[in-house]
């Protein structure tokens, strides 16, 4: 048996000269991320240019157009490994020869924080620069917050590292951040030409004073950001930091941002996040499809032009899709464009990228969908009509075109074996406001192609959405847990607790909303109309709150007819007798003593009840693995992401979360 030598190590950083400047290269595939090994080979390049009589300068850049995607965050779940980034950012800084950063696509966390070590930046147009480090429960640890205060006002300073955005070359240049911006093929050359201008030296950033600015405009930002937060610490430690700092010398600064970074990095909250991180890039694995069965799409139909039809064209349409949305009713097909047009401004909100509504054309003729891609339906969610729907554009598109219903409750099985070509249909269910929310369930039906299934996938990923798997069943992977936690709330009810008093703990648990806010926002009306549809088939035995049913009764239909669970006063929810009494009636009805619930039984009843129909959904293979569940529940209902998601915080807790499905075939 012949012997192999073991492999060559990669070498993470890389250095070569142009003329007398030293090119040092982090080359880690495949975001660059700023390993222990990333961090030793930089200051061993470092040194040996410092140290090479013939080099005069130094360039920092990064392999395959990539600057640096920040630190390794798997390292995080161990202890701090030397070298540090601090201590490389400030070999960086403390340079006798100069170092200009020369970035080409992501400068993110630590490698944001690299560049602004270097002593100039250089940025290709493709260049997006962040600290997002916030969303990974974390602040940057490296002297980003201390350097960044030195080149823009503390208000700026505070959004850009409160809110994680990625700001694109131009911004980061008009804020002081990039010295020039070039197209890419010049990044490093021009890099270079200013090393060797700047040798002999300007003051670092560590010499300059804070740019404090405007101090009312920062305190008054630090205070949205921490109403924002729901419980949230780093966002919240961030403002502290940049408040404190203010009045700090740099050597002060960096040593309160290294202590807060190194609390925060052992936080619990820094571990949630960080499984959320993971769980959205394994998301992406599906047993049995391959990203490249995915057809190309370039035109995408939508029919209906109701809240879902005018949410998901707007979405469509910032992916870079033509969208051809159908609509038979004349009054609402008139209004569709400007109703996109305020959706798209809503996700352009949400986003920070504008929308084109250039590829957007609204008619009523099926017949303008017969080159589309793709088409989904978007009609009212009634199993007659959908499948009527679906079969029309079955019939009328090409044997190539994938078909998706968006359905949130409906047997998709059934209305793809209506159309006769199963194969062609998969489910895709948006949530409402669709432009904005980012959970995206794509239905995986009994007979949906592989190419049906990865072309879904693939759109909602162009268009920024979080696309999960699941299998079909009454209300797909997070409805159904809503319902779950809903109907155990309705209990409590029963058992003593009134709706404000439960919103309340869900807010102060981290959601933006309560479940009854959330039903009275949504409407009582269409969870009414299904529980009669189903109601010969309930169980007798099964416990069941009717004070739904009653408020609906009542003509109660939630905030559009000014009362549901709450009464209205000015758009403002506020307790209601009315409802109040027919809790309490509900509850002698069945005959329970009420006693008050504390806020945290209510939310571990809560929890229980999400845990339990996640362990039946993993058991019916509806998701394929826990962590999906916990990004459906943060994606879909504002469960909050610091916590990481119910199985996630359930097994924090030492109950054992279900078993994921793909544990074993897919680790
Ligand atoms: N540390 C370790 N691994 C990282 C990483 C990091 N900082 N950033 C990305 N990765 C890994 C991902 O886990 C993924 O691994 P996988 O292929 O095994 O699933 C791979 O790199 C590609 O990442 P992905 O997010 O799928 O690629 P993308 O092209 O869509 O996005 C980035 C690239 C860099 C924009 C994105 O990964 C990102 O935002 N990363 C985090 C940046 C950050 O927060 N840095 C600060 C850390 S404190």
């Amino acid at each position: 048996m012949s012997e192999s030598l073991p492999p060559h190590p990669p070498v993470p950083v890389r250095r070569s000269r142009d003329g007398s400047v030293t090119i040092i290269r982090i080359d880690n595939p495949p975001v660059n991320a700023l390993s222990r090994a990333v961090r030793a080979g930089l200051l061993d390049a470092l040194r040996e240019a410092v140290a090479d009589p013939t080099a005069s300068a130094i360039v920092l850049c990064g392999a395959k157009g990539c600057f640096a995607g920040g630190a390794d965050i798997r390292e995080f779940d161990g202890p701090s490994l030397d070298p540090s980034l601090p201590e490389v950012c400030a070999a960086i800084a403390g340079s006798p020869k100069p170092v200009v950063a020369a970035v080409e696509g992501h400068a993110l966390g630590g490698g944001c924080e690299l560049a602004l070590a270097s002593h100039a930046r250089v940025l290709a147009e493709n260049a997006r620069m962040a600290l997002p480090e916030v969303k990974l429960g974390l602040i940057p640890g490296a002297g980003g917050t201390q350097r960044l205060l030195r080149l823009v006002d503390a208000a700026t300073a505070l959004d850009i590292i409160a809110s994680g955005r990625f700001l694109a070359a131009a911004e980061a240049q008009g804020l002081g951040l990039a010295d020039d911006v070039v197209p890419a093929r010049d990044v490093v050359a021009t890099a270079a030409r200013r090393a060797l201008a700047r040798a002999g030296a300007a003051p670092t950033l560590s010499e300059q004073p804070v740019r404090v600015g405007d101090v009312e405009v920062f305190r008054s930002l630090a205070a949205r950001v921490r109403a924002r937060a729901r419980g949230q610490r780093s966002p919240v430690a961030a403002a502290e930091l940049l408040e404190a700092s203010l009045g700090l010398s740099f050597a002060e600064g960096l040593a309160l941002e290294r202590s807060t970074f190194l609390e925060l990095r052992a936080s619990d909250q820094a571990a949630a996040l960080r499984h959320v991180f993971f769980a959205e890039r394994r998301s992406a694995e599906v047993p049995g499809i391959d990203r490249s069965q995915a057809r190309d799409v370039t035109r995408v139909g939508v029919i209906g032009a109701g809240t879902m039809g005018t949410g998901i064209a707007a979405a469509l349409l910032g992916g870079g899709y033509t969208v051809r949305v159908v609509e038979p009713d004349a009054g609402v097909r008139r209004r569709a464009p400007e109703r996109i047009a305020e959706a798209a401004r809503r996700a352009a909100r949400a986003s920070g990228a504008p929308v084109d509504l250039a590829g957007l054309t609204v008619g009523d003729g099926i017949a303008c969908l017969a080159d589309c891609d793709l088409v989904v339906e978007a009609v009212f969610e009634d199993a007659d009509l959908k499948t009527a729907v679906l079969r029309f554009v079955v019939d009328a598109t090409p044997d190539g075109t994938i078909v998706a219903t968006n359905t949130s409750y409906l047997d998709v099985d059934r209305l793809a074996a209506a159309t006769g070509r199963p194969d062609r249909v998969v489910g895709l269910h948006f949530f409402a406001p669709a432009e904005v929310m980012r959970l995206v369930e794509v239905v995986r039906g009994a007979s949906s192609s592989a190419t049906a299934v990865a072309t879904a996938f693939a759109v909602a990923r162009r268009v920024g959405k979080l696309p999960i798997v699941a299998g079909v069943c009454d209300g797909f992977i997070a409805n159904r847990i809503m319902a779950s936690y809903r109907r155990e709330m309705e209990y409590a009810l029963e058992d003593g607790a009134l709706p404000h008093e439960i919103d309340a703990a869900f807010e102060a648990y981290g959601f933006p909303m309560g479940p009854f806010a959330v039903a009275d926002l949504s409407g009582l009306d269409i969870a009414w109309a299904r529980r009669r549809r189903l109601a010969a088939s309930r169980d007798p035995h099964e416990r069941y709150v009717p004070v739904a049913d009653w408020l609906c009764e009542a003509g109660r239909f939630g905030r559009k007819s000014g009362a549901g669970w709450y009464r209205y006063v000015d758009g403002k929810p506020m307790r209601d007798d009315v409802t109040e009494r027919l809790i309490k009636g509900a509850s002698s009805v069945r005959g329970i003593a009420r006693s008050p619930i504390p806020a945290d039984r209510i939310m571990q009843r809560a929890l229980a009840a999400m845990v339990e129909e996640a362990a039946s959904i993993l058991r019916e293979g509806v998701a394929l693995r826990a962590s999906d569940i916990d990004l459906a529940m943060i994606h879909g209902f504002g469960f909050p992401a610091w916590r990481g998601g119910p199985l996630f915080e359930s097994g924090r807790f030492g109950a054992a979360a279900p078993a994921d499905r793909t544990a074993s075939a897919d680790p």
